[in-house]
């Protein structure tokens, strides 16, 4: 067994295991390249490849049990190795138990190698007869040699998501992790990057990143030892969510998945949009559709005139989904606020004197779709439901039921809560069969983790922030056999559930609440480190008042959509979002379709700059914005080396020899530029790289198509 290697390929991203002489397993090599990292040393000197807890007493452990005997720490050997071929592809399971407690330990690695990630996690099974409690089983650990360790990881909470920080990572731990178990990607999405060898670009430098796929909350553990030595422990985030495994269970760990790049931050972008694309999100290939929502238009305040005057105008404009928010329910306790009515799905008469039906009507007649917002897993206490169910809801016995926004937590463990939920969502679409789209939101976090289910026993209790996930998922995907041609998206306040867990039962999230299109260009930029442009709902409104044009501009970069009050619209506004609408739809294959090139980031600069180009390198849309009126932080556009990497970026996807002909397609704009270039592809970066002229903010947008 010693000396055995175990060579995992991702399509030029691997990972090399290795036996000891000890039995214990080591990582040789991770990255490009593994080859050579793993030549004459002998392999006890490699990192281990899944530290526990008692093992390697200084470091941080990724794997925590106390064993049936109450010992508390576990040291794995190694057991025997086998690929399974599934339908997903090949798993490789390197099988390890501890040296003494009865239990299995799993090392799961799955190579995506059409898209060239590797997906890792851990499966622990108890094979004695006692109970054990699992501390943590993390799914990954890898290591890096680190010259100049820098991490990158986002958050920022509501009307806030992804705010960028770039850290160097000298020494000690730095943890990052989500809380709340419901909105997790709102404060912390479940992304880090990890540069190697100092502050990376987007064409330059080593980047590792990884990402959870789960809906509840993650983390990660950055440790710099000694010896430049830097390992990530990635996964669930443990603290409050022991397990107690019985004899015979097993537990697999949420699965983390890495992208590796030589060559700057956007290829693993690149390859985790492929990922979402084509293994992750919902009918992923499918173009999605100009969503017109009502929320920032009427609020509360729905009446079918209202709401038939704005699915006219919506119709009128090219939009092609209509979307009914949140208001629309409530008939003991009305939803005229936040304050009431959530869980009691009756159509409010008041509002809606003849029900759904006929707006539904008027709304397919024009030809666009219709949705509507649901909020399933939630509880006003001031509802017919809660009045009726009180011991529905996540709880603790004794303490406080803490309200946020009004509301109550319901206790989807409970087969008769779960069963309520999808009752709910199945009569609304069965009664409704023009329901084409949901909404599905979720507005606010689990706090008194306590569930009055059958199967969590008083002394599990802490097994709630798994088996809420869990019991979730089962909702949502029993909600996707169910219903397999309603297209959902997914809403926590905005961009909480933005996950590779979540987006499995998913087509879309809705990206942030906060639509100022200044603070837009960076939550979408910050966003499109992980997701692609085809699932981030971007909506044009009157958040920050700022002209319609800039906010279409910066729409149209992501899922586009309006969500305004289109009677109130000027007639010059009104053209601007036509033009945008239509615009929108000729290049909207690109945008969700297509390679993101970020070519000048808007952290820490005044301006912003994006392009998506199509697999062939003929056709591109190019997304610029000024985002203050004096721009500081970087050079002027083609002025100085400081844009040649961003710029040989795009250059890398175009061809060079190959003419194209570049457009001014900005909605709105009073003087366009020249209306058509025809420029080399060498020449095509210069050509584009006018900044919008001022006063801020200001937008262009150019479309490239090889002549
Ligand atoms: C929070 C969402 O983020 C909003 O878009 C809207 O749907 C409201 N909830 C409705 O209550």
């Amino acid at each position: 067994m010693a000396g055995q290697r175990i060579e995992i390929d991702a399509g030029g991203f691997g990972l090399v295991l290795g036996v000891g002489d000890d039995g214990r397993v080591h990582q040789l090599g991770f990255g490009r390249d593994t080859a050579p990292a793993t030549a004459d040393l002998p392999t006890w000197l490699y990192p281990l490849a899944y530290p526990t807890f008692g093992e390697e007493h200084l470091r941080e452990p990724a794997l925590r049990i106390t064993h049936g005997d109450g010992a508390t720490s576990t040291r794995l050997v190694y057991r025997g190795h086998h690929q399974q071929v599934d339908g997903r592809g090949t798993v490789h399971r390197i099988e390890l138990a501890d040296r003494v407690a009865p239990v299995r330990v799993t090392l799961c690695v799955r190579p995506w190698p059409d898209v060239g990630l590797i997906e890792q996690w851990v499966e622990v099974t108890n094979d004695g007869s006692a109970p054990c409690t699992l501390h943590q089983v993390a799914a990954s650990a890898p290591s890096f040699t680190a010259v100049d360790p820098h991490l990158t990881h986002w958050g920022g909470g509501w009307a806030n998501e992804w705010t960028e920080t770039t850290e160097r990572i000298a020494s000690g731990t730095k943890t990052v992790a989500s809380a709340g178990g419901v909105r997790s990607s709102l404060h912390l999405p479940p992304l880090a990057l990890l540069a190697p060898d100092g502050i990376a670009s987007e064409v330059h430098g080593r980047v590792a990143a990884v990402t959870v796929a789960w809906g509840g909350d993650v983390r990660f553990d950055v440790e710099a030892a000694p010896h430049g030595q830097l390992r990530v422990i990635a996964g669930a985030q443990h603290r409050g969510a022991e397990r107690i495994l019985d004899p015979g269970a097993s537990f697999s760990s949420p699965p983390a998945i890495w992208a590796w790049s030589e060559t700057g931050i956007g290829p693993t972008s690149r390859a985790l949009h492929r990922y979402a694309r084509e293994h992750v999100v919902r009918d992923g290939g499918r173009t999605r559709a100009t969503v017109v929502n009502t929320w920032e238009a009427l609020f509360f305040a729905l009446d079918p005139e209202r709401l038939g005057a704005q699915v006219d105008v919506a119709a009128d404009l090219g939009g092609e989904l209509f979307l009914l928010d949140d208001g629309w329910f409530g008939t003991t306790h009305p939803r005229d606020d936040d304050t009431t009515g959530l869980g009691d799905w009756e159509v409010d008469r008041r509002k809606f004197p003849h029900g759904l039906q006929p707006l539904i009507d008027r709304t397919l007649k024009t030809g666009m779709r219709f949705g509507l917002w649901v909020e399933p897993e939630m509880v006003n206490p001031a509802s017919s439901l809660y009045e009726d169910h009180p011991d529905w809801v996540i709880a603790e016995a004794g303490r406080d039921r803490r309200e946020e926004r009004n509301q109550l937590v319901l206790d989807l463990c409970r087969p008769e809560v779960a069963a309520f939920c999808l009752g709910v969502i199945d009569r609304v679409l069965t009664e409704h069969p023009g329901i084409s789209y949901l909404k599905w939101d979720a507005n606010r976090d689990v706090t008194e983790p306590g569930s009055g289910a059958a199967g969590i026993a008083t002394d599990r209790q802490s097994h709630l922030p798994i088996d809420r996930v869990r019991a979730t998922y089962e909702l949502m995907a029993e909600v996707g056999r169910r219903h397999p041609d309603v297209e959902l998206m997914a809403c926590a306040s905005g961009g909480g559930r933005g996950d590779f867990g979540t987006l499995r039962y998913f087509h879309e999230i809705w990206t942030s609440d906060n639509t100022d299109p200044l603070d837009r260009v960076r939550i979408q930029w910050g966003a499109s480190h992980l997701l692609p442009a085809s699932v981030l709902g971007a909506h044009v409104t009157r958040w920050g008042n700022k002209p319609l044009a800039i906010g279409c501009a910066v729409a149209m970069s992501g899922r586009f959509g309006l969500d305004l009050d289109l009677q109130a619209i000027d007639p010059a506004e009104r053209e601007i979002l036509r033009e945008a609408v239509a615009t929108y739809a000729r290049i909207r294959d690109l945008v969700q379709h297509g390679q993101l090139y970020r070519l000048v980031s808007p952290i820490g600069t005044d301006r912003a700059s994006l392009a998506y180009v199509d697999d062939e390198g003929d056709r591109a849309v190019a997304f610029a914005y000024r985002l203050a009126d004096e721009l500081v932080g970087a050079d002027e556009p083609g002025s100085g080396p400081g844009h040649a990497p961003p710029l040989a970026g795009l250059l890398a996807a175009i061809q060079p020899s190959r003419t194209y002909v570049v457009r001014d397609i900005t909605p709105g704009r009073a003087s366009p530029g020249p209306a058509r270039v025809e420029v080399l592809g060498a020449d095509v970066a210069s050509a584009m790289f006018a900044w919008p002229a001022g006063p801020a903010p200001a937008a262009t947008i150019w479309e490239i198509s090889a002549g």
